[in-house]
């Protein structure tokens, strides 16, 4: 890629007006995508930019504090070099969801991988045509040495494949390691130093304590619903004038997020009044909360609040008691440290300060 391409694509996307979206909004679209989400690439990102959309090649998000803030699309057919952070040409770029897409633009002969199967690789002839070819059982195909490699991991399966090259992020699959992005791939890395051993996502430090307490895998969730279920009376005028309004690019739009009432992490998209709801959960580790995903304890749900979060241990109200999330049983902390902290995942002596803590409906 040249630099007068570069300077092109950036002008591209810098007029492109950029929204700013709330959490929730910014988690509708993203939940359209497959395999990671662009909510699942900015939260292991401490760094702000461009990433593509997991989803579909043309379009982009913008990452910052570990949330995406916009997304657009790449014009005039244009795809979106995540690598590069930047819309290039669909003859020269690879697109990072279809290998048939990329076979149908690109001008020269190459192998690229296809992202639906990886025992598979694509062979696009210049001209337009695409055939594939097999690595066989237990091969997977690696695009950056272009061979067949043995599995049983697909290389291509990885964040960076949406991110810039050379950025450092947490790796999604090992809360606490890292992964070093470079051209598109990467491998899970843990902190190198004794003294500090943890990968901090927030900040992208290692740090001396292990800072993935309540995340990174589900528990409690009641898989009665999917993302995208439909509700045609959840949008009711009740539900909506009880729900936050939400203000973009500094107006009041007419959308709102309604919590699905049984639920402490699922919610739906409402688009007017009356309207057909849609179903969306909040990322790992979070809850719904008047319009937004947040801390579990920032507030009191009074649903199963081992619902979407991986601590073993949620407090009950007041934080006396504890939920165990396995059997749904109680315990509580002994009479030295009456008291349990659910963020630190520890019985303390002084009462912690959050919401849930404050609660008192039930002691
Ligand atoms: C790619 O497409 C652009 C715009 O259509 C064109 O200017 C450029 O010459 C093409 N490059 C190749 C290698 O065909
Ligand atoms: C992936 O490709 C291989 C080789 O072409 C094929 O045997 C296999 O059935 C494919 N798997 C899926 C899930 O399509
Ligand atoms: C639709 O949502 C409303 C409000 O959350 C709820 O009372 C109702 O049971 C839901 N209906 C279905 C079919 O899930
Ligand atoms: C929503 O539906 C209710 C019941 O069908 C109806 O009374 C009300 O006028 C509707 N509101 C709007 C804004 O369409
Ligand atoms: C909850 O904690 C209180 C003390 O604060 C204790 O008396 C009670 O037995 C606990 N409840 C359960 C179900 O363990
Ligand atoms: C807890 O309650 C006290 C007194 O009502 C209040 O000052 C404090 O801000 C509350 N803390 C939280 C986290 O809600």
């Amino acid at each position: 890629m040249g630099g007068t391409l570069a300077r092109r694509t950036d002008t591209v996307i810098s007029a492109i007006n950029m929204r700013i979206c709330v959490v929730a909004a910014c988690l509708l679209m993203a939940s359209q995508a497959t395999g990671y989400t662009m909510d699942d690439l900015c939260q292991q990102w401490s760094g702000y930019g461009y990433i593509g959309n997991p989803s579909n090649c043309h379009a982009w998000g913008y990452c910052k504090n570990q949330e995406v803030v916009a997304w657009g699309t790449c014009p005039n057919g244009l795809v979106f070099n995540a690598q590069a952070g930047s819309c290039d040409y669909a003859n020269t770029t690879v697109c990072s969801t279809s290998a048939v897409e990329t076979c149908s633009n690109v001008k020269s002969p190459m192998y690229v991988a296809n992202p639906l199967n990886c025992t598979e690789y694509a062979y696009c002839d210049g001209t337009g045509q695409i055939s594939y070819g097999d690595c066989g059982t237990g091969g997977v195909y690696s695009a950056s040495s272009t061979k067949c490699i043995w599995g049983p991991a697909c290389p291509q399966d990885t964040i960076c494949r949406f991110m810039l090259s050379n950025i450092f992020v947490g790796d999604p699959n090992q809360c606490g390691n890292y992964i070093n992005c470079v051209n598109g791939y990467g491998t899970s890395e843990k902190c190198s130093s004794t003294a500090n051993p943890y990968y901090n996502k927030a900040t992208g430090n290692c740090q001396s304590t292990n800072p993935c307490t309540g995340e990174d895998s589900n528990s409690g969730n009641s898989d009665q619903f999917t993302v995208g279920q439909t509700n045609a009376t959840a949008c009711d005028e009740e539900a909506f004038k009880a729900a936050d309004p939400l203000t973009v690019n500094g107006e009041s739009v007419d959308y709102r997020y309604v919590s699905d009432g049984v639920t402490c992490y699922g919610y739906y998209y409402c688009a007017a009044v009356n309207a057909t709801g849609y179903w969306n959960q909040c990322p790992t580790g979070t809850q719904f909360n008047a319009g937004k995903c947040v801390s579990p304890a920032s507030f009191v749900c009074t649903h199963n609040r081992c619902g979407n979060v991986n601590n073993p241990f949620m407090a009950d109200e007041g934080c006396k008691n504890y939920t165990i999330c396995s059997s749904g049983i109680t315990g509580s902390c002994p009479t030295n440290a009456p008291y349990y902290d659910e963020v630190n995942n520890i019985c303390t002596t002084k009462i912690p300060d959050y919401a849930i803590c404050n609660s008192t409906a039930s002691t």
